[in-house]
C-alpha cells in the first residue's frame, strides 16, 4: 500500500505569503516597506501616493541608487538583500532593511510594478502578479525606483477583508510617512492621497522646522530640546513644556540609530522624568533620538522591525529620564505671557542667574540672621555670591524683576511649592526632618476618613517632622511638628493634609511617597496673598533657582512667566 507524505516543503509563493503575513498588515505597512528601501538608497525626494486609502494603489518613488536589470529580478526572491552578508553585519546594521523580504512579500499578496534605473535612462519595469514575475520590459526613465502596489490582498480574500475605512488607512500611512519625516529633516517627502496633498516637507529643514512643517508651529511651540549624552548613548530631540501637555493626543516617537521603534518602558522613563512636574493624567509630547553605536542594541527582534532589544535596557531606560528631566530643568521651559504668537522662549537661566548675583556671599541659612523661610539646600548655599535686582510683590502673590529682556513674575506660592517638594522628597528618602518637640501638645478633630489617613501616613508624616498618636474618638494628639518655615501653621498643615489625603487628591502620583510630599508641599508652601519681606523673597528665588525643576510647581503650572520687553513695546506701538 503507498501512502503519500503528510509533510511537504511549502512552494515560495506560498511561503512569501505566509511571510507576508507578518511583514504586510495593511497599506500602511507596504508605506513602511518601500519609504525604508528607498531610503536605505540614499534618496533627497521621497514621494508617496496613495487611492483609496491604499487598497487601489500605493505607489512609492525615489530619486536613490535605483537597481540594475539583475538586481531588480534579485529583489523579489526571497532572502535577497544588498545590506548585509554575513550573520555579525546584523551589529550595528545602519540601513532599515535587511531582512531581503519586504519586497517579495509585498509582491505575493498584490499586483506589484517595480520599476528602476541605476544607471539614467537605462531602466527597467517588471510587472508581478501574486508573486510571478509575469513581464519585463525596458524602461526609460530616470535614476530611482518606483514601486507601484495595487490590489493589495486580491488573491487573500480574508485579509483584504481586514482592511478598515480608506480615510482609517490613510491616517495610518500618513503617520508612516511623518514618522519617518521627523527621522529624516533633510531628506524632501511628499504624500499625496486620491491626489490630495497631506504632507509636504522641504529639504534640508532642521529638526524644528520639520516638526512645524508636519505638526504645525503651535506644537513646535510648546517643545523644549533634549540633549544628553552617557557613556556610548546619546538622547536627543524635543519634549513637551509639562503646562503645554494635555490628557489626550500627544505624539510620542522614539528613534534609535534613525529607526524608528516602540518601547513602552523607554517611553514611560521619558514620563519619568516629568516626575512631579506635570498634572497627574497629562501626556507629554515626546520625541527622543536616541544613538547608541555598536552592539548596545539588537534591530532584528521583530518581523517588521517596529521592536528592537536593548542591552543594557535599565541603563537606556535611566539615560532617557535623566535627559528629559534635565531638559525640563532648565529655566528655558518657562511659560512666557505671551500666547499665541508662535513664537517661544523663557527666561534664559544664565540671564536669570546673573540677575540674582552680587558681590557679598549669601548668609548661611543656619547662622541667626538668615531668613529661615526657605529649607536650605547645600547647592544654594554653595551657589557663589548671588545677587539680587530689585524685587517687587504685588497682589501679595507675585513676585515681579526685570531680567535681561524681559520682566519675570514669580507665583510665590507655586514656586515655593516647588521648592518645599525637592527638600521633602530628599528627606523622605534619606534621613527625614528635624521635629520640633511640643511643649504642649495639641489635639485635633478628625473625620474618620482623616483618621484612616492620618494612620496610613503616619510613617511619612513621623519622617517629616509630624509625631501623631491616636487620642480616643475622633481626635489625634500631636506631639512634635515640622518648621519648614517661620510663617508655617503646623496645625492648620495638618488638618488640610488629612483631608486632601483622605479625598486622595494628587491620585495621579504613581509612587506613593511623590503623592504624599506633593501633598504635604503644597499645604506647607506660603499661600498667595501673604506679604514678604525683600529678604524672604530674594531667598525664594535662590532656592527656586538651585531647584531641579524650578519651572514648574507639582500641579505642572508654571513657576514663572515672563514678559518680554518687546511684547510691552509692542503693546504701546513703540514697535
Ligand atoms: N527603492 C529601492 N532602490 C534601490 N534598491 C532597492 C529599492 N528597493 C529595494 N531595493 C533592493 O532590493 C533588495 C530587497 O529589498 P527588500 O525590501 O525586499 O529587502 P531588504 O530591504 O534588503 O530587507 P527587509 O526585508 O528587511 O526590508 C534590497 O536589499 C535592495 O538592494
Ligand atoms: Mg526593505
Amino acid at each position: 500500500m503507498t501512502q503519500t507524505s503528510r509533510i511537504a516543503v511549502l512552494s515560495p509563493q506560498v511561503a512569501d505569503q505566509i511571510a507576508a503575513g507578518e511583514v504586510v498588515e495593511r497599506p500602511a505597512s507596504v508605506v513602511k516597506e518601500l519609504v525604508e528601501n528607498a531610503l536605505d538608497a540614499g534618496a533627497q525626494h521621497v514621494e508617496v501616493a496613495l487611492e483609496d486609502g491604499g487598497r487601489t494603489l500605493v505607489r512609492v518613488t525615489d530619486d536613490g541608487e535605483g537597481m540594475t536589470r539583475e538586481d531588480a529580478r534579485l529583489a523579489l526572491e526571497r532572502h535577497a538583500t544588498s545590506k548585509i552578508r554575513r550573520v555579525e553585519d546584523l551589529i550595528g546594521v545602519a540601513t532599515f532593511g535587511f531582512r531581503g523580504e519586504a519586497l517579495p512579500a509585498i509582491a505575493s499578496v498584490s499586483r506589484l510594478e517595480l520599476e528602476t534605473a541605476a544607471t539614467e535612462g537605462q531602466g527597467v519595469r517588471l510587472r508581478v502578479v501574486g508573486g510571478r514575475v509575469e513581464k519585463a520590459e525596458e524602461a526609460a526613465r530616470r535614476r530611482g525606483t518606483t514601486v507601484t502596489v495595487r490590489g493589495l490582498f486580491f488573491n487573500t480574500p480574508a485579509r483584504r477583508k481586514f482592511l478598515r475605512a480608506a480615510r482609517t488607512e490613510t491616517r495610518a500611512a500618513a503617520e508612516v510617512v511623518t514618522l519617518f519625516a521627523m527621522g529624516c529633516p533633510d531628506i524632501r517627502f511628499t504624500l499625496t492621497s486620491d491626489d490630495r496633498r497631506l504632507i509636504e516637507t522641504r529639504a534640508g529643514e532642521t529638526p524644528e522646522d520639520r516638526i512645524a512643517s508636519l505638526w504645525g508651529p503651535k506644537l513646535a511651540g510648546t517643545l523644549v530640546p533634549v540633549e544628553h549624552r552617557v557613556g556610548p548613548l546619546e538622547v536627543r530631540g524635543f519634549v513637551q513644556r509639562p503646562a503645554d501637555a494635555q490628557p489626550a493626543g500627544r505624539k510620542a516617537h522614539l528613534f534609535i540609530n534613525g529607526r524608528p521603534f516602540r518601547d513602552p518602558f523607554v517611553l514611560r522613563a521619558a514620563e519619568a522624568g516629568y516626575r512631579s512636574a506635570i498634572h497627574p493624567g497629562d501626556r507629554p509630547t515626546v520625541i527622543l533620538f536616541l544613538d547608541l553605536p555598536g552592539d548596545g542594541v539588537d534591530v532584528n527582534v521583530h518581523p517588521a522591525k517596529l521592536e528592537v532589544r536593548f542591552r543594557d535596557k535599565f541603563f537606556v531606560e535611566k539615560a532617557v529620564e535623566q535627559a528629559v528631566r534635565e531638559a525640563l530643568g532648565e529655566l528655558v521651559a518657562a511659560a512666557t505671557v505671551v500666547s499665541g504668537s508662535g513664537e517661544w522662549g523663557g527666561v534664559p537661566p544664565d540671564a536669570l542667574a546673573a540677575a540674582l548675583r552680587r558681590s557679598e556671599p549669601l548668609p548661611s541659612p543656619h547662622s541667626p540672621d538668615a531668613p529661615d523661610l526657605f529649607p536650605a539646600s547645600p547647592e544654594a548655599v554653595a551657589a557663589a555670591a548671588p545677587h539680587v535686582p530689585d524685587l517687587l510683590q504685588v497682589f501679595d502673590t507675585y513676585i515681579l524683576f526685570e531680567s535681561g529682556p524681559s520682566v519675570v513674575i514669580v507665583d510665590q506660592h507655586s514656586a515655593h511649592e516647588r521648592v518645599l517638594y525637592e527638600t521633602i522628597m530628599r528627606q523622605l528618602e534619606g534621613d527625614g526632618a528635624s521635629a520640633q518637640r511640643l511643649l504642649l501638645p495639641f489635639t485635633m478633630d478628625c473625620a474618620p476618613d482623616e483618621l484612616d489617613a492620618i494612620e496610613a501616613h503616619r510613617e511619612l508624616l513621623t519622617r517629616v517632622g509630624y509625631e501623631v498618636a491616636p487620642f480616643g474618638g475622633r481626635s489625634v494628639v500631636v506631639h512634635s511638628v515640622p518648621n519648614p518655615h517661620p510663617r508655617f501653621d503646623a496645625q492648620r498643615c495638618l488638618q488640610e493634609l488629612a483631608a486632601d489625603l483622605a479625598k486622595g487628591r494628587f491620585g495621579g502620583f504613581a509612587n506613593r511617597l511623590e503623592r504624599f510630599a506633593a501633598t504635604y508641599a503644597c499645604r506647607a508652601a506660603i499661600k498667595g496673598g501673604q506679604q514678604l519681606d525683600p529678604e524672604e523673597m530674594r531667598e525664594l528665588l535662590l532656592r527656586l533657582l538651585t531647584a531641579e525643576l524650578p519651572a514648574h510647581d507639582v500641579h505642572g503650572r508654571p513657576t514663572i512667566v515672563q514678559l518680554p520687553k518687546d511684547e510691552l513695546e509692542r503693546r504701546f506701538g513703540r514697535r
